[in-house]
């Protein structure tokens, strides 16, 4: 368990209002994750598993948007930065993180576009679901503190799911399939922390004031 994180989602969790933003940015970092994959996806080949993991992923940002009605009704309807915590950092974390594995990809030697292309979409997944299974636990742990009506135990199961296919399509690609991951996973540890102080600002801000700390542009 990550006691820093975990105390920062107790502190999320305590505040209705930060409590919205950060289940509707969630969302829609899950909503830019899932169109990802869609985007990835070949039009002839795609497969079931493909199929399932965009899926799912677009129903994890479904499903955190309406937890937020269990909170407040009329909270954050579109994911407008005022809606959203840490909005600049949330929007290009993703981004970011594939272009930083492509680079990799490409210091390393990798010319082959479809070995390029699988490579990128394997390890940028697989470190996203290393950290959404990290993430998911502390938050979940910090919403069972306080018997909130908000859960997101499916979105846990199916993350876990994620996290098994990932490591399985990993070792297919490459036989050196752990270095490169924990390449990716260095890379997105940095970038995380980035957003995580980002988000950590927001929420000593609204602390501080007592009221919300709107950052207004992505
Ligand atoms: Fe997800
Ligand atoms: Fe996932």
């Amino acid at each position: 368990m990550n006691t820093d994180f975990l105390t920062l989602c107790q502190q999320i969790v305590a505040h209705p209002d930060l409590h919205c933003r950060w289940l509707n940015t969630l969302s829609l970092m899950e909503n830019t994750g899932a169109r990802k994959i869609a985007h990835n996806e070949d039009p002839i080949h795609a497969d079931l598993t493909m199929l399932k993991h965009a899926a799912e992923e677009f129903r994890h940002a479904y499903y955190l948007k309406k937890m937020i009605g269990r909170i407040d009704a009329f909270a954050c309807p579109t994911y407008e930065a005022s809606f959203v915590l840490a909005p600049h950092a949330s929007k290009h974390y993703l981004h970011r993180l594939d272009v930083e594995v492509c680079r990799l990809l490409i210091q390393s030697g990798v010319t082959d576009p479809a070995r390029f292309k699988a490579g990128a979409y394997l390890l940028v997944t697989y470190a996203i679901e290393v950290r959404a299974d990290e993430l998911y636990g502390n938050y979940q742990n910090a919403l069972d503190e306080i018997n909130s009506k908000v859960n997101v135990k499916s979105i846990i199961a199916e993350e876990e799911g994620h996290l098994q296919e990932m490591q399985e399509m990993l070792a297919h690609f490459d036989p050196m399939h752990q270095v490169w991951a924990e390449k990716a996973c260095a890379i997105e540890e940095r970038l995380h922390a980035e957003w995580l102080t980002e988000i950590a600002k927001e929420v000593a801000q609204f602390a501080s004031l007592g009221a919300p700390a709107f950052n207004t542009t992505f």
